[in-house]
């Protein structure tokens, strides 16, 4: 069958299509760029905010005249919600009148099992005249063990491979659906996870990001986060590490070590802190109080010279009173993140603060303290980036610039973007580049020495 998948969220959904794909094709189905001719629709949505649900939803609504016209011409057409999403609501997605199959992230692997019964009309309905009834099918099982061992992703991106070296999360922070939607912690062996690098190496990739939600609890008998990333680091034509997303609570000394000791391991940690108050931090189980959080902060960067630091924050937990907002406002002054990932509190229905805590903050509320706080972390990146100017910076070129012609874009070692007049060098190159402007998401500049690195 022809299969379009579409991906929604974040990382770890977009390296879960790479997996998806590979089952797919393995099992005989071929992909299709488009939806219109397509016998299966596949969409692996996310589940950590209300608006990703909606964007989901709406993908979904547009589906409609589609499968009312494969129902008339009795033609097979398999609509499936995958992921967070599909883990999260279950049958409850059965209500959506296009959806008839469900599959959360660890059934993957019975996708092409799933898809042939939901392709097959149910019996009954044509014989009697009507038109054939949808059969629905559903897998939405966690598993405490499933890592996807022995299956090639499919990946598309030439310059940077996702590698899930974990999955799950045992956290529960009262706020998040996570640890519903995608179980308990579990790693993939050290050896597997190098084995996939040092194939992904020999293909031409340059830089690989280890995924996990927790991803520095990563752990297996005999061996660390921290010999991981070093054993990646290690491998031939690997020029970049880095891992994402992180929790503050496992940043053992010899992790901080490895990353400022191995010059591929990128000099960058996104931390998110959520929130600054200490009342709040304890209502969403973080684990943490902002005086250590700072002093995490202070060890950090004592241990990894230029260490670019980013964050995420939610505003508007339950309860959360201006107090309580002022007190992210000051830790974010105070720590000065390069860059931040900046939400509105939103219910999840399953969560821990769904059942305890009324979603009491009102949606002005939390549009102002977002506003405020996205204004404070712009003018922050803006007078951290323009300290730039000047200097130079080594940028793994990532390939040509959308809004400028002409231009190539890359990423610094920090992450931070980078846009300059292009090289002719390939995506995957690394080229100094002096910085000559900066705005508070990107910096601007031009290549130097070409001719040395054309050598
Ligand atoms: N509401 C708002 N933001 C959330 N996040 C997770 N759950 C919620 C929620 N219910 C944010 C956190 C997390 C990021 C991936 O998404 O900041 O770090
Ligand atoms: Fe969600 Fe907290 Fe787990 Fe991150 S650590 S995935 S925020 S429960």
């Amino acid at each position: 069958m022809k299969v379009y998948l579409e991906t929604y969220g974040c990382q770890m959904n977009v390296a879960d299509s790479e997996l998806i794909r590979s089952i797919l094709v393995e099992a005989g189905h071929e992909l299709s760029p488009q939806v219109d001719d397509s016998d299966v629709v596949l969409v692996n949505g996310c589940a950590i905010r209300e608006n990703a649900y909606r964007k989901t939803y709406g993908r979904l609504d547009l589906l409609r005249p589609l499968r009312l016209e494969r129902q008339r011409e009795s033609r097979p057409f398999v609509v499936g919600v995958l992921g967070c999403m599909a883990q999260n609501m279950k049958e409850a997605l059965f209500r959506h009148p296009v959806v008839n199959l469900v599959a959360g992230p660890d059934s993957y692997r019975a996708l092409p099992d799933l898809i042939a019964k939901a392709g097959r009309p149910k019996e009954g309905g044509h014989r009697s005249g009507r038109r054939p009834k949808i059969k629905k099918e559903i897998d939405a099982d966690l598993s405490i063990v499933e890592t996807y061992s022995g299956v090639e992703p499919l990946r598309f991106d030439g310059v940077n491979a996702w590698v899930v070296v974990m999955r799950g999360c045992d956290n529960f922070c009262t706020f998040c659906v996570v640890p519903y939607t995608r179980g308990r912690e579990r790693s993939r062996p050290k050896d597997e996870v190098l084995e996939e690098v040092q194939g992904l190496a020999e293909e031409g990739f340059k830089q690989v990001t280890f995924l996990g939600q927790n991803v520095n609890s990563y752990r297996t008998e005999g061996a660390s986060f921290a010999d991981l990333l070093l054993g990646a680091a290690e491998v031939p034509g690997i020029e970049r590490v880095r891992f994402t997303s992180p929790h503050p609570k496992d940043f053992p000394e010899p992790l901080l070590e490895a990353i400022a000791a191995h010059p591929k391991i990128c000099s960058h940690i996104h931390l998110p802190l959520q929130a600054g108050s200490d009342r709040i931090l304890d209502l969403m189980k973080r684990t943490y109080t902002r005086t250590e959080f700072l002093s995490l902060v202070d060890q950090i960067r004592a241990t990894i010279p230029n260490v670019a630091l980013t964050t995420d924050l939610i505003v508007g937990f339950p309860t959360e009173t201006e107090a309580d907002f002022q007190d992210t406002f000051d830790m974010v002054e105070r720590v000065g993140f390069d860059s931040a990932y900046i939400f509105k509190y939103s219910e999840r229905i399953g969560t821990i603060a769904a059942r305890d805590f009324p979603d009491e903050v009102s949606p002005k509320v939390k549009t102002d303290r977002i506003v405020r706080l996205f204004d404070l972390q712009h003018r922050i990146a803006l007078e951290k980036n323009r300290d730039k100017i000047g200097k130079t910076f080594e940028v793994l070129i990532e390939g040509e610039a959308e809004k400028r012609v002409g231009h190539q874009i890359g990423k610094t070692e920090g992450h931070m973007m980078v846009v300059f007049p292009s090289t002719g060098l390939p995506p995957g190159a690394l080229v100094p580049v002096e910085i000559k402007e900066a705005s508070p998401a990107a910096l601007f500049g031009e290549a130097l020495r070409l001719s040395v690195l054309n050598a």
